[in-house]
């Protein structure tokens, strides 16, 4: 079993050199592919660095050369490189630029490939699927060039996607991964943990995943970790604003708008409930749920104090909702 890991390794590591190769030495690799990164803003340097590289927009290219340097198709199979059906072979990645996902000690888990037609109907970004080695929610896109920075700092940025890794890490600023668009999962807080006790969550600046990603920010909590969540402008997110602005306008940005998570969730929930007793309640639950998360005693007795404010509700009702919410739990 570790012998046949080895091997899904190694075909993986193949791959990421040839889409590498095709990128910088093919006529549509760098017509199509190394031009698709330059005009996203990335230099020849992060380009190399995060290994990028272009997947030809031929069926079967990728496959037939794995086979022909002796890689085995069960394993290209296996991998997700390859798509076998009815006897025929697709390369899974097609046309696409790729994005290696590599683990917190450089090895290649798996790919994410974005298409580059504004094709509606293709989805925008394939990922590998699940295999002996690659559990997508397990891993933390960046990690690997993250990981010193973010001890370093003590504090490590979490996006949501692998440009918004790549544009920031660009700029200067290096202690930051993506859990490339899957919910947060307790795994990858493990691998955060590990390295620092704080994470500063930078959502886009739509309105879609906010919601959602309220609930992955409940499981920082969870593992006693301090959370901060900073919002960007309406249409922007962290590579866009990246791209568009300077390091020193970067930082001042996220040092103003990064705002304490329990504050955030408060104060966001209370504007669009506050003129609604039925709603305000639900909210007072919907917060107090989150302080509830909190390890630490301490900490959980200023975040009620914090939100009675907040919320213009006494404290003893939110201490009683609390002790409600801990009945439940055991
Ligand atoms: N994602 C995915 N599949 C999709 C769309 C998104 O796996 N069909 C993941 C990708 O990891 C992506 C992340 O979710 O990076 C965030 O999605 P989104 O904000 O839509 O994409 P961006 O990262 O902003 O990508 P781009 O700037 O290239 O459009
Ligand atoms: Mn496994
Ligand atoms: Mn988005
Ligand atoms: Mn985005
Ligand atoms: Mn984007």
């Amino acid at each position: 079993k570790a012998n046949e890991r080895e091997s899904l390794y190694l075909v993986n590591e193949f791959a990421n050199t040839y889409f590498q190769k095709t990128l910088h030495k093919t006529d549509p690799g760098k017509a199509i592919g190394l031009s698709y990164f330059k005009e996203r803003g990335f230099t020849e340097e992060t380009i190399k660095k995060f290994n990028l590289g272009y997947s030809l927009d031929e069926w079967e290219a990728f496959t037939n050369e794995a086979i022909k340097k002796g890689y085995k198709l069960e394993y290209l199979e296996r991998t997700g490189l390859t798509i076998v059906k009815e006897e025929k072979r697709f390369d899974r990645f097609k046309g696409r630029v790729m994005f290696p996902i590599q683990s917190m000690s450089g090895r290649v888990l798996g790919f994410g490939g974005r298409i580059l037609t504004n094709d509606k109907k293709a989805a925008k970004y394939l990922n590998s699927p699940e295999s002996d080695i690659y559990h997508k929610s397990k891993v933390l896109y960046g990690i690997y060039h993250a990981k010193q920075s973010i001890a370093k700092e003590d504090n490590c940025y979490l996006v949501e996607g692998y440009t918004d890794v790549i544009q920031l890490h660009q700029s200067g600023i290096k202690n930051v991964v993506s859990s490339s668009g899957t919910a947060l999962t307790p795994e990858q807080i493990r691998l955060i943990n590990r390295l620092t006790k704080n994470i500063t969550v930078l959502f886009d600046g739509d309105a879609a995943g906010l919601r959602a990603s309220l609930r992955g920010i409940d499981l920082i909590l969870e593992q006693g970790m301090n959370v901060k969540v900073c919002t960007f402008p309406e249409g922007d997110d962290p590579d866009s604003f990246a791209k568009n602005n300077t390091l020193e306008e970067i930082t001042l940005y996220l040092s103003e708008h990064a705002q304490d998570f329990i504050q955030f969730k408060a104060s966001l929930l209370f504007e669009v409930s506050k003129n609604d007793p039925i709603k305000k309640a639900e909210t007072v639950r919907d917060i107090v749920n989150s302080i509830s998360k909190i390890p630490d005693r301490i900490k959980k007795e200023i975040y009620i104090q914090e939100c009675a404010r907040i919320m213009d509700i006494s404290e003893e009702v939110l201490f009683s909702t609390l002790a409600q919410i801990n009945k439940k739990q055991f």
